[in-house]
């Protein structure tokens, strides 16, 4: 019967709310639909695109009504772009959504008791926040319908970001509203001086290509560092474009390049090319200057991140006496912002680099109570190493979307620290792991923190107590 609803258009749908990951929530004859592209309030038919016996998944393809919570979408590539979905939705409202959805995880993945889940933490700034963006070149540019059915011939490179679902099509992003500074200048020269010159945009489907990548980083110091990598080792063309680049942006501090001749882009086992500048940016945070290095990450609205530090700091409550262990550190960042109000900071995270990158945070910051450790979380926090290191009074966590790994939960529970301070990206993947602490801990905070506004993205900060 669900099968039979495939492609049927089902009409004057009112979309109820917002559900996990921003799909839109309607209902037709007791079954739940999810629809993308649309905000609460609106009435529209709706087109299924799958069918399954609990639920149904459909596009819009009529509106009757429109939200009145609906505001002008700001960018030309909104629809298309998977970057900045919820512009269509005022921003209070876009908070309102995240701190449900926060809500909405831990009663249906976690259910345990919960304090009342605070006030979101909104971003001051909802357009530029992004302090690093990644590019694509790519020769098979995405055209629209109305180019499509224009029968014209169309340049098909293009340098932006992938469509959503189709890893080998590029939107050829003009502006960007995610980052400021140089990052749309950049992006758009290196294009025209691309063509100019007949250098190959990279074909995904083939893997040949000179142009293949482009990050920007930026930093509220003002510095900017900018990668390139290349899909051909072509000496000649590689320092054409690093020239160009070089001489058109002078305020390009960090000026790098990778060859990469792999099947993907990832570049943390690839050799970086300082071509021009120093090999890394400074971000700076209470005085303290953070080095970032092009493999490390960083935190990538900046200005929140403070915010976000701050809740775990003052979640953390230390007093100067407290061993705290910052696992998933990254750069060391939380690690070094609590370390002058804790008597030891240890913090362990799988990137070589970045554990370099920490350890000269610390001391170029001449903090002297902080060790570093680099490995595989589960394989790194073990009976060995706590019998090796002080036991710790705070352990915070910061783990990817995936969250953390069941035996990390597990030591975690044997490790009884009286408090735990969990930051995620991730709500769901947060409860997952909060259900299992909870054996030996309650939830006594949540904090919200958008560190993403135009999307549905939720930072959640969650602080767990020991059980008497
Ligand atoms: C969300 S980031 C947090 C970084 C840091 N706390 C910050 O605020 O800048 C997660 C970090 O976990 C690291 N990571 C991911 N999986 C890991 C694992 N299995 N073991 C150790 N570190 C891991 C990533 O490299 C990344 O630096």
């Amino acid at each position: 019967m669900s099968r039979k609803m495939k492609n049927k258009v089902v009409s004057n749908l009112l979309i109820e709310r917002i559900a996990a990951e921003g799909k839109c929530v309607a209902h037709h004859e007791g079954k739940v639909v999810f629809v993308q592209n649309v905000a609460p309030g609106d009435v529209v038919d709706v087109r299924v695109t799958r069918g399954k016996s609990s639920f149904l998944e459909g596009e819009a393809i009529h509106f009757h009504e429109y939200s009145k919570d609906r505001v002008e979408p700001f960018c030309s590539h909104f629809g298309t772009c998977g970057g900045c979905k919820w512009q269509h939705i005022n921003y209070d409202l876009q908070q309102t959504y995240k701190r449900q959805q926060v809500l909405d995880q831990f009663t249906r993945i976690a259910k345990v008791e919960i304090p009342e889940v605070l006030p979101i933490l909104g971003s001051q700034q909802t357009q530029y926040y992004r302090n690093k963006l990644d590019f694509t070149f790519s020769n098979n540019r995405w055209l629209t319908r109305e180019e499509i059915n224009s029968g014209e011939s169309f340049e098909r490179n293009a340098v932006g970001f992938h469509i959503p679902k189709m890893f080998d099509k590029i939107i050829d992003i003009e502006h960007c509203y995610l980052q400021g500074n140089i990052s749309n200048d950049v992006r758009n020269e290196l294009r025209v001086f691309a063509l100019e010159n007949n250098l190959s945009f990279y074909d995904i489907r083939n893997q040949v290509g000179l142009l293949r990548n482009l990050i920007i980083r930026t930093s509220s110091t003002g510095e900017s560092m900018v990668i390139v990598q290349f899909g051909a080792d072509e000496p000649a063309e590689i320092a054409l474009v690093m020239n160009f680049l070089h001489k058109r942006f002078p305020e390009i501090t960090s000026l790098l390049y990778i060859v990469n001749l792999k099947k993907n882009e990832t570049f943390h086992d690839l050799e970086v090319v300082t071509f021009a500048g120093k090999s890394y940016i400074e971000e700076e945070m209470e005085g303290l200057r953070f080095r970032i290095g092009p493999k490390s990450f960083y935190q990538t609205n900046s200005a929140q991140a403070y915010e976000l530090y701050k809740v775990a700091r003052e979640f953390a409550e230390l007093t100067g006496d407290e061993v705290v262990y910052d696992l998933y550190t990254g750069t060391g960042t939380i690690a070094n912002f609590v370390a002058k109000q804790a008597k030891q900071v240890i913090g362990i995270e799988y990137v070589e680099a970045a554990i370099a990158d920490a350890k000269l945070n610390a001391q170029v910051n001449g903090l002297d109570n902080t060790l570093f450790y680099a490995g595989d979380m589960k394989d790194m926090l073990t009976d060995d190493f706590i019998a090796r290191h002080a036991k710790p009074d705070v352990i915070i966590t910061d783990p990817p979307r995936a969250g953390m790994h069941e035996d990390v939960v597990n030591m975690l529970l044997k490790l009884e620290a009286p408090k735990i301070v969990y930051v995620s990206c991730n709500p769901a993947t947060q409860a997952r792991d909060v259900a299992l602490l909870a054996e030996k801990y309650t939830v006594d905070k949540i904090q919200p923190v958008d560190m993403f506004p135009q999307t549905y993205h939720v930072e959640n900060v969650v602080r767990l107590t020991l059980k008497p």
